[in-house]
């Protein structure tokens, strides 16, 4: 597909026109440059495959991909389409297999995506079947490069992109190490279906600024308030973001001296239930925030004690999904794994703060519509290029 071109009022990042949000065509060559371009995309966890022939399907911007463990242990991606005629491959989420047939005519993949079998390849009765020249080597399925890194499964479409380490840089790659310091346990999953934009959600995620303000419930229970001490890492080319709080590194006071025109923080409200926002330091640095948004397609959190990841599922110009995957530590004693479930609804669907994301997304989206030569302006914190 060929460019599109759109003018930017401003060449100091500070304003994002609207028709980014809007155009199929814009959205079309996201697919092409970004998710089929040279990005490692996050499909999945080591841990959702211990044993070979493991497979759980996943996604890849919006192609449908299926992710396998081989029996050497190494791991393989490939699109979950049929060579034959396109039919979806893998029709379940998750499961072992010792090969893969598609329910169409039946043919049969192995678990490296090589094409092994083709019923009545030589037809019937000495009548039909392919052309001679027809060679199974030539019709595998569409694979992906896969790697991974720290327990976390990666994989992309460009074989030309840099090394995975050099893609997620320093900072990244210390936090990965950091959430996956020992084996994990799966506890379960969600998916969440957002009308709008998926690049709203990753404006979201860059937006310390609303954090703060939009979710009242965090910022009330002393979560996440901008009065906190905390901090900032970006990778050398600033696509990817680490954000932390400092846990009590304010008192109640300021808080609500400092939001006192927002009016929520009078000091009144209590919760049945303290669990769900107590935060138990387990690593000793009082971060009860701590989130990595990794482009393109992955958020990883720990909200106190939950801990989940979070992969962007983009559907259509104005419509994307979020799969979150809640997990724990194998070692979790039973008071730290009932605060991971009680505190699993920090975030999902209902989530006492992502469901505010997830309706600040819509209404952006609702709100620039006609308006596709209007745009954001973007001036908190400074004009100019991010500077790693
Ligand atoms: S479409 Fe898969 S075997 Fe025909
Ligand atoms: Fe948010």
């Amino acid at each position: 597909m060929t460019g599109v071109t759109i003018a930017f009022p401003r060449a100091d990042f500070s304003r994002v026109l609207y028709a980014v949000f809007t155009d199929p065509r814009v959205h079309s060559l996201e697919q092409e440059r970004i998710f089929r371009g040279p990005s490692w995309l996050y499909l999945g966890l080591e841990a959702e495959l211990p044993n070979p022939g493991d497979y759980r399907v996943t996604m890849a911007g919006e192609t449908p991909v299926v992710v396998v463990r081989a029996a050497d242990g190494t791991f393989g991606a490939f699109v979950n389409r049929c060579a034959h005629r396109g039919t979806l491959l893998v029709r379940n989420q998750f499961g072992n297999a010792k090969d893969f047939t598609c329910v169409y005519h039946h043919w049969c993949y192995d678990h490296k995506g090589n094409l092994t079998g083709v019923p009545f390849l030589r037809g019937l009765k000495g009548k039909g079947g392919m052309p001679t020249d027809f060679r199974l080597a030539d019709h595998g399925l569409e694979r992906l490069k896969a790697e991974s890194y720290a327990g976390v499964i990666f994989g992309t479409f460009d074989p030309t992109v840099e090394p995975l380490a050099d893609y997620l840089d320093r900072p990244m790659c210390a936090y990965l190490r950091r959430l996956f310091r020992k084996p994990i346990e799966i506890l379960g999953y969600s998916r969440q279906r957002i009308p709008a934009n998926w690049k709203l959600y990753y404006e979201n995620g860059q937006d310390a600024y609303h954090a703060g303000l939009l979710h009242q419930m965090s910022a009330t229970f002393g979560l996440f308030r901008l009065t906190e001490k905390g901090g900032i890492a970006i990778d050398k080319h600033a696509r990817h973001k680490v954000i932390h709080s400092i846990h009590g590194s304010d008192t109640h006071r300021e808080a609500a001296r400092a939001y006192n025109q927002v009016g929520y923080m009078d000091g009144t409200l209590r919760l049945n239930d303290p669990l769900v926002f107590d935060f138990r330091d387990e690593v000793g640095d009082r971060r009860a925030t701590n989130l990595m948004r990794l482009w393109p397609n992955a958020i990883f959190q720990q909200l106190a004690n939950a801990l989940a990841t979070r992969q962007v599922r983009p559907r259509r110009h104005d419509e994307f999904e979020i799969y979150w995957t809640y997990f724990g530590y194998a070692d979790d004693d039973p008071d730290l794994r009932l605060r991971r479930m009680k505190q699993a609804n920090i975030v999902g669907a209902a989530g006492y703060s992502s469901m505010e994301d997830g309706e600040a997304c819509r209404l952006v989206q609702v709100g620039i519509k006609g308006s596709e030569t209007a745009h954001s302006v973007i001036e908190m914190g400074g004009l100019g290029p991010i500077v790693a």
